[in-house]
């Protein structure tokens, strides 16, 4: 079947789909993007994204910290995912990643007199990690880059040059992937997730401030954890925390909900996904999917 995406105000077949070598964005990495997830719901035949919304809302964001120019609203974002999906007609769960690029051709990496284009592919996409049990990590030794050097705050292409490595050496290292420090040697992150710790019966994770790309999942599992009754706590975190912890997941729209069974070869509690890990998950998959009317306005209905 022919699958489609959008670029330069037009859906056309993917194939077809082409920019030039010299396109700003691939010369310097001056693009900002968004990963989306859409869930296939076989008993209602219908196909939900989830959050558009706020992903939209984080990529204008990202746009203004880089001097682009949006060429659409927040509603048109929406409605242009919504007819390419249609237009897709997947039966079954999807990816979806927006981009918003430097389009000019030139050299030099300056961001202004630099042309804004808009490009979104999508495909069906199913686990990320290709483990049933939890995520065996280390703590990288490659540092998160800082909000005065490359924001992670700001979903900008180049800078995944950062989670490449990190992930990279975790795999060559046999673990499933890292925990990134701060140049500071606080914890962060994942290669491109955000990770909740369970202390004592409290669902602790970074602050926004810690140098983290601020996860529409992060957010969703916080607002699902009050919804639950489990306290929630935002602070700095230090590296030994993550050993002692009784329970660590990692999220982010590829991830979803992910266990963590070790750190740096510490066995995380008994080493089995732990009960608030499984509340939070099990919440999660029948949100996401449009199964609780509570949060069925952050999926977004694809299908008429
Ligand atoms: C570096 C990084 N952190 C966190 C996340 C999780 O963000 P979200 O939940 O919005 O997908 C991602 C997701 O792609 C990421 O790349």
């Amino acid at each position: 079947m022919t699958e489609y995406v959008y670029l330069n105000g037009e859906y056309i077949e993917s194939d077809k789909a082409v920019i030039p070598i010299r396109t700003h964005a691939f010369l310097y990495g001056t693009s900002v993007f968004e990963g989306i997830r859409a869930y296939y719901n076989a008993d209602e035949d219908q196909m939900y994204a989830f959050r558009v919304k706020e992903h939209y809302q984080r990529l204008l964001a990202s746009a203004k910290v880089m001097w682009m120019e949006s060429p659409y609203t927040l509603d048109e974002y929406i409605q242009i995912t919504k007819d390419l999906l249609k237009k897709n007609a997947y039966k079954t769960d999807a990816y979806i990643r927006p981009t918003l690029f430097k389009s000019s051709i030139k050299v030099g990496p300056t961001l202004t007199d630099n042309e804004d284009s808009f490009l979104i592919f999508t495909t069906p996409f199913g686990n990320y990690f290709g483990t049933d049990s939890g995520l065996k990590l280390c703590v990288s030794n490659w540092r998160r880059t800082s909000d005065n050097a490359i924001p992670p705050r700001a979903k900008v292409s180049g800078a995944y040059a950062n989670s490449a490595l990190i992930k990279t050496d975790a795999h060559e290292a046999g673990f499933d992937d890292a925990v990134v420090l701060s140049e500071s040697g606080e914890v962060t992150e994942g290669s491109a997730m955000n990770i909740f710790l369970v202390i004592n019966g409290v669902l602790t994770t970074t602050n926004t401030t810690n140098d983290i790309l601020i996860g529409v999942t992060r957010n969703t599992v916080i607002e699902l954890a009050h919804e639950l009754g489990i306290p929630v706590k935002e602070r700095s975190i230090d590296r030994t925390e993550l050993y002692n912890a009784d329970e660590i997941f990692c999220c982010g729209t590829g991830a979803q909900i992910v266990p963590v069974e070790s750190v740096d070869h510490r066995i995380i509690g008994d080493g089995k996904t732990g009960e608030i890990t499984r509340k939070i998950q099990n919440l999660y998959y029948d949100v996401v999917r449009g199964k609780s009317e509570k949060f069925k306005e952050w999926c977004l209905p694809v299908y008429d």
